[in-house]
């Protein structure tokens, strides 16, 4: 890999950012790491603890399976209520005129605004609402909704009265929904009549309808469905209309929000809880198995998510932020909801698609409101540079000053293309890596102040301590490629797997003991920059030579004219493993003999002859699920021509699996 370019920090940024120099970083790092309890302690006093923490019993963990039950606690013996430090506190502290979100609608004529007093208003009569219906301290509840401001108010609703949210992105199937309610025992679900994703109307309650039924025959009952009427619901004149939008209302089962919230208090006491209990749970995908009920708790929780979002956005007073990620996954959590909240930011929340209705909605958001942060996918962005620099040209951008990315390695093309077309050269671009499990940022370079490569997420965030190791468990001094571990407890981590915590300790604890797996696989370079190279099983090795499949996707994006390209390790009988590669050309473009020769030549000359695909396919679409990840089992099965692909249910695209064997280069 030949040594990246290095992009310093605009002056003008580091001038006024929290953490400006690598100076400073370090010395606040080192202080993080030999000092967890002092480091978060210090940050915990600007939060409300009914009941405070024991400096003295601070943090307790064991990461060592062998040395008893994997546990880890923050602030243990403290109560508190996230929902009152969200709200309640910014509202003491004179943030009760302040627009907590600017909500812009799916039609570009459809928008509203809420000041943190109106929303305290709104979660506390809804909490009253999840009273009414018996939702106690612990109880689940499910939420499938979309990107509308009723889906934090139900959130915040929950952690109000102490009650777990789960929430199943508005995109999965009535059988996921159905299989996650079952496995969270879900008292209430919540969600919409429909939601809009640009010209297409989905039907929510339906699939909800069939969730439930497929509930009852897995053995759970949920009892209440409580339906935010949504469609045809109107802020501003000529929106969307739908005639003839109806759906069916069991009489002993199912609520409308509105008629609920009708008759109920507008104030609810916060319950105190205890800061290691229950705040949400999220399903993530295992690589065997049914979905892990990935299990955050809430003192840890609020300090994490806080703290990486002030730093890591280096969000200020007066900012508008914007993070273009479904509140279904989460970075939703915690960076639409949680980490803003907290710091009394102001958002914009969006609920349709980049496309509609035209490719510039993205910068035109941008530019209608102003926003300073603004935080999305690097397939969002390779989607949207297809459409050239035309469509962000036509916008005012100067607002800008850092841009995020999230989900999966950036590859450089798209980097600089964002760093370059929509942040003009000035803002910092934060690669933040993380997962589900890590509850915030754990590596990621912080504005205005770590000196940018392309490609790389860069540094630890404060208080965690990473390490690469080889297969043998050794650690890897230097320069090195390795698995990605973490061997210190950061506040924000999961605690558990919902219900099954030896799936917990044997995902993610009995690989290395002593070290939190976190499944992928990263490299040190010569300056200490972490570049993360994929998931360890997307890692191959090919002829001894250990290579990840993104950093090959990275050269074949290079190309003019890829817009996407996706490589799958296969079996060889020389050389163990070979690379397989499927190129979805540009738009305008077509995919010919040249263009498989070029690539080859790029791969051979960015990488080494060692690199060189042995198969080039044409793939005029990815099978990608919903949230827009690569299902790279399908490619694998493609590759080998192996038609048991077995389940495709969760792809945006199902009959894309069929094309892609019809585009066998060898038949
Ligand atoms: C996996 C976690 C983090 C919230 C969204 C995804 C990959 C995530 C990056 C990044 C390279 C990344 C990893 C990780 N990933 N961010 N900046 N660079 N890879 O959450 O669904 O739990 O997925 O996404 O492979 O393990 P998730």
């Amino acid at each position: 890999m030949p040594e990246q370019n290095i992009f310093q920090p605009d002056p003008k940024l580091s001038r006024s950012s929290y953490v400006s120099s690598l100076q400073q970083y370090n010395e606040l790092y080192k202080e993080s790491i030999e000092h967890p309890e002092k480091f978060w302690g210090n940050i915990a006093k600007q939060f409300h603890w009914e009941t405070p923490a024991d400096p003295k019993n601070f943090l307790s963990y064991n990461f060592d399976i062998s040395k008893g039950p994997i546990s880890i606690k923050w602030m243990e013996g403290a109560s508190t209520n996230i929902c009152y430090n969200l709200l309640d506190r910014n509202i003491k502290n004179g943030h009760g005129d302040k627009i907590a979100f600017y909500w812009e609608g799916n039609h570009p004529e459809d928008f509203t605004r809420f000041t943190y007093r109106k929303l305290l208003e709104e979660v506390c009569r809804f909490a009253n609402v999840l009273k009414m219906h018996g939702v106690n301290k612990g109880d689940r509840v499910a939420i499938y909704m979309p990107m509308i401001m009723e889906t934090p108010i139900a959130m915040l609703a929950c952690a109000r009265i102490g009650a777990v949210h789960s929430i199943v992105f508005a995109g999965f199937s009535s059988d996921s929904l159905a299989e996650r309610m079952k496995d969270c025992k879900a008292k209430v679900l919540i969600t919409s009549d429909g939601a809009w994703r640009g010209e297409k109307l989905l039907h929510l309650k339906k699939i909800c309808d069939q969730a439930l039924d497929k509930a009852e025959e897995l053995g759970h009952h949920v009892e209440t469905c409580i339906v935010v009427k949504h469609i045809n619901r109107v802020t501003a004149p000529v929106p969307d209309l739908v005639e003839d939008f109806s759906v069916d209302m069991r009489d002993d089962r199912d609520f409308w929000w509105n008629d609920e919230m009708e008759d109920v208090e507008p104030s609810c006491y916060p319950e105190w809880t205890s800061v290691e209990d229950p705040l949400f749970m999220l399903y993530t995908s295992g690589s065997t198995g049914k979905p892990k009920g990935v299990l955050h708790t809430t003192g840890g929780y609020l300090l994490y998510a806080s703290t990486t979002f002030k730093l890591v956005f280096d969000y200020k007073p007066g900012d508008v932020y914007w993070c273009t990620a479904d509140i279904g996954w989460i970075t939703g959590h915690s960076y639409v909801v949680y980490g803003p909240l907290a710091n009394a930011a102001t958002s914009v929340m969006f609920e349709g698609t980049p496309f509609y209705p035209d490719v510039d909605r993205y910068w035109q958001i941008i530019e209608k409101y102003k926003v300073t942060q603004f935080y999305t996918a690097p397939t969002a962005l390779r989607s949207l540079m297809k459409f050239g620099d035309q469509p962000p040209s036509k916008h005012n951008l100067e607002t800008l000053k850092v841009l995020g990315s999230v989900g999966e390695p950036i590859n450089p093309e798209a980097w600089l293309w964002y760093y370059k077309v929509i942040g003009k050269e000035k803002c910092s671009i934060v690669d933040t890596f993380w997962q589900t499990e890590t509850g915030g940022h754990v590596i990621t370079p912080l504005p205005g102040c770590t000196p940018m490569k392309p490609g790389s997420a860069s540094f630890p965030f404060f208080g965690v301590k990473p390490s690469l190791l080889d297969e043998g468990g050794k650690e890897i001094q230097g320069e090195g490629e390795g698995y990605l571990v973490f061997s210190q407890p950061w506040p924000g981590m999961m605690r558990t797997v919902f219900n099954d915590h030896p799936r917990f300790e044997s995902t993610y604890f009995s690989k290395f003991p002593g070290y939190y797996c976190t499944g992928d696989g990263a490299r040190r370079d010569s300056d200490g920059y972490l570049w993360i190279t994929g998931r360890v099983d997307d890692m191959l090795n090919v002829s001894g030579h250990l290579m990840a499949t993104a950093e090959v996707e990275a050269v074949l994006t290079e190309h003019p004219r890829v817009s996407e390209a996706a490589v799958v390790s296969r079996p060889h009988p020389v050389k163990g493993e070979c690379l397989y590669c499927f190129i979805t050309p540009n738009q305008s473009e077509t995919f010919d003999k040249k263009m498989v020769d070029e690539l080859k030549v790029l791969v051979r000359e960015r990488i080494g002859p060692f690199a060189q695909p042995d198969v080039i396919q044409h793939a005029p679409g990815l099978p990608k699920t919903r949230s827009g990840k690569i299902m790279r089992r399908i490619l694998r099965k493609v590759a080998v021509n192996d038609r048991e692909v077995g389940d495709i249910s969760t792809l945006a695209e199902e009959q894309i699996v069929e094309i892609l064997f019809q585009n066998r280069p060898e038949k």
